[in-house]
């Protein structure tokens, strides 16, 4: 494996790490770390057993793949040592809003760069990264990108285009379904279920319903379809969301995360969120 700078180790970093790890323990010995101030990086390198880097230099000497992996709001002030010692290396951005066009300013001897928007379920192998990238990848470079991204789940290729969509709908979609699932785990409160049986009930519907829809792959209507019978209580549910526009809030949800990632991406130095 070639050897793997994280530049930031905080929770997608470890992600990476952990997935990396889990597949082969072995490359422990290929990966090395750098954080800011705090004990992020140290902590990581820790409790995993890979290298803690004690500068920029150290951390990229042998590195041939730099994971940047800090708060977007760091970049604007980023060490401009960086374009030197990022020269001819395959760099990958998991920076939320940052555009590959001023990903380049920071990077730009990198022989390529990548932008990578992955979601919290990283933290469980059990994300959907979607990326794209600066010039069109080598072989030997996908098989890279595809390995690291691979390691947090699964991955998928889109042009930039479509980042600012993804930002919403995927990486911001476990925030939008957290709120799904306390709705529900609320509904069945005032429905006079005991607070603890009555989440226990929705976050078990909710990961049984999605597991089902992966399984079968089929529609979702087509599954709603199937529980709804005629003049039954689904029916009568399903009614009241539509009289509520459910779909129409959820489009304006994801319209309203997606103009705001053009809004931040636009802006290279402003604050931004982390997704
Ligand atoms: N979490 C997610 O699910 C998710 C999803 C999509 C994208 N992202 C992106 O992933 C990136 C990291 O997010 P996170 O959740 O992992 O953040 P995090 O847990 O807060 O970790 C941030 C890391 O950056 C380090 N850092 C701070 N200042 C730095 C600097 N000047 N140079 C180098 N490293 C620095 C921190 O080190 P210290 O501890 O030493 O300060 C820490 O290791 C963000 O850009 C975010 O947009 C995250």
């Amino acid at each position: 494996m070639s050897r793997i700078a994280f530049l930031g180790a905080g929770n997608i970093a470890a992600a990476i790490v952990d997935g990396l790890l889990a597949q082969n323990p072995a490359a422990r010995t290929d990966l090395v770390c750098l954080g800011g101030s705090g004990k992020s990086a140290a902590a990581l390198a820790t409790r995993t057993g890979i290298t803690l880097a004690n500068s920029l230099d150290e951390l990229l000497a042998s590195a041939d793949i730099l994971v940047v992996a800090f708060k977007p709001q760091h970049l604007a002030a980023a060490d401009p040592r960086l374009a030197d010692l990022a020269t001819g290396k395959l760099v990958i951005s998991v920076l939320a809003g940052k555009r590959l066009a001023t990903l380049e300013k920071t990077f730009p001897h990198a022989r390529n760069l990548v932008r990578a928007m992955p979601n919290t379920p990283a933290a469980i192998g059990a994300a959907i990264t979607p990326y794209c990238s600066l010039a069109p990848l080598t072989a030997s470079d996908r098989l890279a990108v595809e390995a690291l991204l691979g390691a947090c789940g699964q991955y998928l290729e889109l042009v930039e285009e479509h980042m600012d969509a993804v930002t919403a709908l995927s990486a911001g979609g476990p925030a939008f379904l957290f709120e799904f699932v306390a709705a529900l785990r609320d509904a069945g409160i005032a429905a006079n279920l005991p607070p603890d049986i009555s989440a226990r009930l929705s976050i078990e519907t909710v990961l049984g319903a999605a597991r089902l829809l992966a399984r079968r792959q089929i529609d979702p209507e087509k599954l709603r379809d199937q529980v709804t019978s005629p003049n039954g209580t689904t029916l009568a549910g399903l009614r009241r969301m539509e009289a509520g526009n459910f779909r129409g809030v959820i489009r304006e949800t994801i319209l309203a995360a997606q103009a705001r990632a053009a809004e931040l991406s636009k802006n290279s130095s402003s604050q931004i969120f982390p997704c």
